[in-house]
């Protein structure tokens, strides 16, 4: 028998699943939540790091759909004394509807979710961040009302967030552009995926070491941490790589569309990757898109549990 769906990367969707999870927070955003979307069901958060956003945004909107959920920090688990991933996806999948997880390393979520009976989502990987690319293409679509024509450039490093963000550009059609150090770059294997996606939806992608080029005419200007969690023993070299070139600041911001809108995931390193006049000011929808978690993750889990039925 074949195993659930999963939404373990931005391709777990579909074209039309994706824009559909974005129409629908928009949705959800506008005139409340479904209360009994998710009644019956139990969630599991299974968390390896830390999380503000993540964390309070899904347990949130769990119960505002009616479901239940238990937070796990691995430290809680066997896992910490060394029991096996497989093993925990088997047993814990045998308790509950869904499994949400934030883990160190990407291949131990693939492994989890093989071993699953229920769909596991990805709350943050290594490799990717595929809920922050939904809050944050639902942001673009309520600023723009569109898609094709959109440019977001990223500027930094070439990581998880950057990594989902392009893939979802590419899926919807919107241009993406990055600037990173050489060294930084997203990985090639995810480029490649994106840039066949890209030949499909007419997304023009654009790879460089220029922060200028990157942000010629873009819409939005997005940027992240320089040392993503993991990363802490990286964090002098990777400063000297992206500083003082990468960082986003007023007179970088000025060379891109006059209406440029800043993104950020969150948490920020204020006066690191962005000026703090550019996080805190007019242009910025960082808390816009912290805010869009919670409805894409709404929506997302209203659509698994209660209209596409993965389970
Ligand atoms: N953006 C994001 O995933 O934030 P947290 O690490 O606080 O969950
Ligand atoms: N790239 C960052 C994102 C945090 C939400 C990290 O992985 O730490």
């Amino acid at each position: 028998m074949p195993g659930p769906r999963h939404f373990l990367e931005v391709y777990d969707l579909r074209r039309e699943e994706f824009v559909e999870v974005i129409r629908t927070a928009v949705e959800f955003k506008r005139s409340g939540y479904p209360s009994s979307s998710l009644k019956g069901r139990f969630i599991a958060l299974l968390f390896e790091k830390p999380s503000t956003r993540t964390r309070v945004s899904f347990t949130s909107a769990i119960s505002r759909l009616g479901g239940t959920f238990d937070y796990l920090s691995s430290n809680d688990l066997q896992l910490a004394r060394g029991e096996p991933v497989y093993d925990v996806g088997r047993v814990l999948s045998r308790y509950v509807d869904g499994l949400v997880c934030r883990v160190r390393r990407h291949a131990d979520l693939l492994e989890l979710a093989e071993n699953s009976r229920v769909p596991v989502i990805n709350a943050l990987s290594d490799r990717h961040h595929p809920c922050q690319a939904l809050a944050d293409l639902m942001t673009v679509y309520e600023l723009k009302g569109k898609f094709e024509g959109v440019k977001v450039a990223f500027v930094g490093d070439g990581n998880n967030v950057a990594t989902s963000l392009m893939q979802a550009c590419a899926l919807v059609g919107a241009d993406f552009a990055i600037a990173s150090p050489r060294g930084y770059w997203i990985p090639e294997e995810e480029r490649r995926k994106a840039e066949r996606v890209a030949e499909e939806t007419g997304a023009q992608l654009t790879f460089t070491e220029d922060p200028e080029e990157a942000v010629r005419s873009a819409d939005f200007v997005y940027t992240d941490v320089f040392v993503s969690m993991g990363f802490e023993a990286e964090s002098q070299e990777r400063m000297r790589a992206f500083l003082p070139r990468y960082r986003v600041t007023e007179q970088l911001i000025s060379k891109a569309s006059p209406e440029a809108r800043f993104m950020h995931c969150m948490p920020v390193k204020r006066g690191e990757e962005v000026e703090p006049s550019v996080a805190d000011g007019p242009r910025s929808v960082m808390y816009d898109q912290a805010e869009n978690r919670m409805h894409t993750e709404a929506a997302l889990l209203h659509l698994i549990y209660s209209v596409w039925r993965w389970i």
